[in-house]
């Protein structure tokens, strides 16, 4: 089998809703400010002991679901995801026993904000390497656990969820081609600062929060993502009008209207959650594939050009016929 197919997709947000209203009452910010700088509204908030694994979970079902798929026929599930339930077991380890897929490989990628389509990446060579037959690969987050809510320059960017898809290896296209990058040298522009080697803090949340050097983080990722589209689109023999949707990572609308500029393509056909969402990290381009999916804007055998630039930093895309 040639393909790594895309044959379900699903998603899952918490209940609970926070509007750039709600943050007016908590930090030093507006709602226009919110707006106009990153283009967010609302984002959706893990209550409190809602996990990274029940939003992966049902996810998962949900792609399960649409792919017509028994989670007994998986033999591989990996989570993209910077926030796992526990340090280990990984959280595909959770999620593989809720489902009741026992049995098959299943293990986590941190890549940050590149979590899932770096996991779609790894997924794509088990399957054209025919170590996969049908695979589950998820981004999942509950990344508002890490926000200094007093901290306006980086809590009002973030929100929680989860996507999943079901990949099944094919002679039709498929996946296209995949492409994965990192450059640890930018790791001071956008980290966390403890961790269990290097300890936890006694300070708020244990020490565990977001620093980022926004404006800095913002300058590279445009940069960055503008020459990964043009490598992607060169690795597939691909011409920027053949790809009907750009599905990118949603952690800003200015980041996301620069690279469809450089692809040449109207925001009509960019799919845009971010204001709804916010940035779910590992989350962010599943859920908007799947909302791309259920309100029938993508439609099969149209190619989809999926791009995420994240923490480390990370940089990933995939280009697909969905
Ligand atoms: N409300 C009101 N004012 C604010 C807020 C806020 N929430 N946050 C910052 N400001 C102020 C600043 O203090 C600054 O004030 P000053 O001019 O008096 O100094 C002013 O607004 C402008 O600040 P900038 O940082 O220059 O604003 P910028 O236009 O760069 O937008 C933003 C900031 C939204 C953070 C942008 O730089 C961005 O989106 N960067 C990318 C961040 C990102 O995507 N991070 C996640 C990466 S993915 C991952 O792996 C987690």
């Amino acid at each position: 089998m040639k393909y790594a197919r895309i044959i379900g997709t699903g998603s899952a947000l918490p209940e609970k809703v926070l509007t750039n209203a709600d943050l007016e009452k908590i930090v030093d910010t507006s709602d226009e400010w919110i707006r106009t700088r990153t283009g967010i509204t609302e984002r959706h908030i893990a209550a409190e002991g809602e996990t990274t694994g029940d939003l992966a979970f049902l996810a998962a079902q949900r792609a399960l679901e649409a792919a017509g798929v028994k989670a007994s026929e998986i033999d591989l599930i990996i989570v993209g995801t910077t926030t796992p339930d526990l340090i280990f077991p990984s959280t595909a380890c959770l999620v593989q026993h809720r489902l009741g897929a026992n049995g098959c490989a299943a293990f986590d990628v941190n890549a940050a904000c590149s979590g899932f389509v770096y996991a779609l990446g790894v997924a794509n060579a088990f399957m054209r390497s025919g170590q996969s037959k049908k695979a589950l690969v998820i981004g999942a987050e509950t990344l508002t656990r890490m926000v200094d809510w007093t901290e306006r320059e980086s809590c009002v960017l973030f929100g929680d969820g989860a996507g999943a898809v079901v990949l099944e290896a094919s002679a039709e296209p498929g996946i296209f081609t995949t492409r994965m990058r990192a450059d640890g040298g930018f790791k001071h522009l956008l980290f966390n600062p403890v961790g269990v080697s290097v300890g936890f803090k006694d300070e708020p949340n244990h020490g565990v929060r977001i620093s980022m050097l926004g404006r800095e983080v913002f300058k590279v990722a445009v940069k960055t993502l503008d020459a990964l589209v043009g490598e992607t689109l060169e690795d597939a023999g691909m011409k920027e009008d053949e790809i009907d949707w750009l599905i990118p990572h949603q952690a800003n609308l200015r980041i996301i209207e620069a690279t469809a500029k450089r692809l040449n393509m109207s925001m009509d056909r960019v799919i845009v959650t971010v204001d709804k969402h916010a940035n779910t990290s590992s989350g962010s381009v599943p859920l908007a594939l799947d909302y791309a999916v259920r309100s029938g804007k993508v439609q099969r055998g149209q190619n989809l050009l999926l791009e995420a630039f994240g923490g480390g930093f990370t940089w990933a895309s995939a280009l697909l016929r969905y």
